[in-house]
């Protein structure tokens, strides 16, 4: 029996040292210490020894037990070493591969536009100023000079919120004007950006919902010098310097005398092609002289005041200044079309 045991102990150990597997060595441990294993056989033996011999085969048979266990338990400390060792090599990252930049967003068109035309104002010292596209249509009409049956007051041209029109959304960014006089101190130079809203069809010149930038300088001895001064220097700013211009006489009921002014097209040099419709120039804002009238209902005394005044179309800034033919564009938010800005 004695025999018996150191050769199940030697052989066992050199099996143990060798094995690659955790299964592997659990089928070992099975064969060598399981309920039919080899060991437990030649335990299973032990009744048949004398009382004398018992004592000293018993102490000898749990030694080569404990001696097995220990191997066993440090096979798969060593194996389970080795498989961290092969998973942490397996999955180690390689960190000099370039990384999957995250996909950056960047201004829309229009905002660049408005941005530039802001830092242009800004720096001729005017306030930047926002304010309400829910309007009470005094402001947006009445203090404008525009009283009950001007045509632009027209439920076919304006949404309303009520029955009785006094609440509306506004139709232009002039209302901002009576807003800056009734608050700020004179002299006065604002811009004012932002949505205003009319009942129109989506074309590739017009939205229902659309960008005015309106701007605004009161101050005593001011002239239209100024304000084409002004509005040729933004023109020259954004579009280039030789941007030609042209100020045609018009009609709005805040102004006297009323202009618009134009920018030869950026498509064809003023010969006249599909973008500027065959005229050669593209209609770029309504301005004039702030009108006695609208001045007084502000509170403003018009024999020591004077000033000028614009609105412009941001849409069409934007086309000008990118070269964009339709103005849905702006609107559809395709980022094959954003991305090119
Ligand atoms: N509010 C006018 C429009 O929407 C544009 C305009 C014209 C604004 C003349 C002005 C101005 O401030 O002086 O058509």
């Amino acid at each position: 029996m004695k025999e018996q045991l150191s050769k199940i102990k030697s052989e066992a150990l050199a099996a143990f040292g060798q094995v690659s597997t955790p299964a592997a060595l659990d089928e070992l441990r099975v064969k060598y210490l399981g309920k039919k294993g080899e060991l437990t056989a030649v335990l299973k033996q032990m009744g048949r020894l004398s009382p004398e011999e018992r004592p000293a085969m018993g102490q000898l048979a749990n030694d080569v037990r404990a001696a097995l266990e220990e191997s066993i338990e440090r096979a798969a400390q060593k194996l389970a070493a080795a498989a961290l060792e092969a998973r942490l090599k397996a999955e180690a990252l390689d960190v000099t591969i370039p990384g999957k930049a995250p996909k950056q967003g960047h201004r829309h068109p229009m905002y660049i536009a408005l941005d530039e035309i802001k830092d242009i104002f800004v720096g001729m010292g005017f306030t930047v100023l926002d304010g309400p596209e829910i309007e009470l249509a005094s402001y947006n009409f009445d203090k404008l000079n525009a009283e009950e049956g001007h045509p632009s007051r027209d439920w076919s041209d304006t949404f309303y919120f009520d029955r009785d029109s006094r609440v509306m959304l506004r139709s232009q960014t002039s209302p901002m004007q009576v807003r800056a006089m009734e608050t700020m101190p004179l002299p006065i130079r604002i811009i004012a950006p932002g949505r205003v809203y009319r009942k129109d069809e989506v074309d590739a010149t017009h939205s229902p919902m659309f960008h005015q930038v309106e701007g605004m300088v009161i101050d005593k001895n001011v002239t239209m010098a100024d304000l084409k001064g002004t509005l040729n220097l933004l023109a020259e700013e954004l579009f280039g310097k030789g941007t030609v211009t042209r100020f045609r006489p018009h009609h709005f009921p805040f102004t006297e005398p009323s202009c618009e002014m134009d920018v030869q097209c950026h498509k064809c040099g003023g010969a006249g092609c599909p973008t500027c419709k065959g005229e050669g120039w593209i209609e770029l804002l309504g301005a004039g002289m702030i009108h006695p009238s609208v001045l007084r209902m502000s509170g403003i005394d018009p024999e020591q005041w004077s000033g000028w005044a614009f609105g412009m179309g941001l849409e069409r800034t934007a086309m000008r200044r990118f070269k964009i033919a339709d103005l849905r564009l702006i609107f559809e938010n395709d980022v094959r079309f954003l991305e090119q800005f």
